[in-house]
């Protein structure tokens, strides 16, 4: 089965062409294309979403275009006979950004309205989760763990009942899956998530847009123990999340530190704050681990491309249960794309929904029950 699966939730323009065949447990990726937007965010220091929507419409014909690998003079339209090898279409239906969304779900209603194509609503989320269910020919070895321990998991199947950590800019989510699409949510953020906290930070250190990775860079020249930053509900029972206390106490170590900050301190403060973030996510996983026994562990979203947290994250499961084997994207799989929907697609149980009933089911918050 292939499938053309589109993603346009937030800033990123992307269509990818999966293939899933009967007797694998992998989905493979035919070709992927992803259009960034984040130059034009920049000066805002975040996503402006009029600006991405706009975006959105001037990239996502020829986007398609070329992960359907049309050659060049055809780009500017979409004949039906390029979608002649597709069975399904797939789209993101939420949560995101609703202006964005609905583009890619009017681009998809019209391709199926066009071609007959049924086509499948896929939730964001979902995605990210189903990152760790592309075949790819990464491998992902902690430094201070035997390279023997990382490669043999390399592209297992994962195995239910698994967990799932979610870190995107959006979302912090620790989802509990018996079996493919039951997502059981056990713990979630109640303010910012950990990307949007990462973002915050790199605005108030004057980094730029988007923050993670540049945060992630200047924190691995400082000092983590420099600023002791609070972790969120560090002794409370409960698997939730919280960042914005963390993003208060770093805002009143920037004001009182002597300006212009320099470079050391803005390392030093990159680097307590990671080390923070990473401290409440470690300690909410453990948490959910000791109540919810799994085979195996699944890292996605954005902030899963954070060297800190996956080098981490490997070496806590690796002493603390190392009969968990963990999954790991790689760096392109973890932050938003089409393949990662195109998976999610794959696997869904749900019957397609019909085109003239997409932009309906475009929702920009969270639902409890992906579609
Ligand atoms: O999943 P994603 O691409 O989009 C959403 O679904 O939100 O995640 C984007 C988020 C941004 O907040 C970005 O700063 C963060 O992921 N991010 C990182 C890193 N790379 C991206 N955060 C920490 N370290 C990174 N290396
Ligand atoms: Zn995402």
């Amino acid at each position: 089965m292939k499938i053309l699966a589109i993603e346009t939730s937030c800033d990123e323009t992307a269509a990818a062409v999966m293939e899933k065949k009967d007797n694998d447990p992998f989905v493979l990726t035919c070709s992927a294309v992803v259009a960034s937007q984040a130059k034009l965010h920049e000066k805002y220091g975040g996503v402006y979403p009029e600006v991405a929507s706009r975006e959105h419409i001037r990239q996502i014909l020829p986007v398609i275009a070329e992960a359907l690998e049309l050659p060049l003079t055809e780009r500017d339209r979409l004949p039906l006979f390029s979608l002649k090898d597709i069975d399904h279409l797939a789209v993101t239906v939420g949560p995101g950004l609703i202006g964005s969304l609905l583009v890619g779900t009017n681009t998809v209603a019209a391709l199926g309205l066009a071609s007959g194509k049924p086509i499948i609503a896929v939730n964001h989320l979902a995605g990210h989760i189903y990152a760790n269910f592309i075949r790819h020919n990464y491998t992902y070895s902690a430094e201070s763990q035997p390279k023997s321990v990382a490669t043999q998991y390399a592209q297992v199947p994962p195995r239910f009942p698994l967990m799932s950590l979610i870190v995107s800019g959006g979302h912090t989510l620790l989802v509990y899956m018996k079996e493919h699409y039951s997502f059981e949510i056990i713990g979630q953020t109640r303010d910012d998530a950990a990307g949007e906290a990462f973002d915050k930070v790199a605005k108030l250190l004057g980094l730029g847009y988007p923050g993670g990775p540049l945060v992630s860079k200047l924190a691995a020249t400082g000092d983590r123990f420099a600023y002791n930053f609070p972790i969120g509900f560090e002794h409370e029972e409960t698997l939730d999340f919280s960042f914005s206390g963390l993003k208060t106490a770093v805002l009143r170590v920037v004001q009182k530190e002597s300006q212009p900050l320099n470079k050391q301190a803005k390392a030093n403060i990159a680097a307590s704050f990671e080390r923070a973030v990473i401290e409440a996510l470690l300690l909410k996983t453990t948490h959910a681990l000791n109540a919810h026994p799994v085979n195996d562990f699944l890292l996605g979203g954005g902030v899963a491309a954070n060297a800190y947290l996956r080098e981490r994250l490997s070496t806590l499961l690796a002493h603390r249960v190392p009969s968990i084997n963990l999954h790991i994207p790689p760096i392109s799989l973890c932050t938003d794309n089409a393949q990662v929907i195109g998976a999610a697609a794959a696997f869904s149980p749900l019957t397609p929904t019909p085109a003239e009933a997409l932009n309906a089911v475009a929702r920009p918050v969270l639902s409890t029950s992906p579609p």
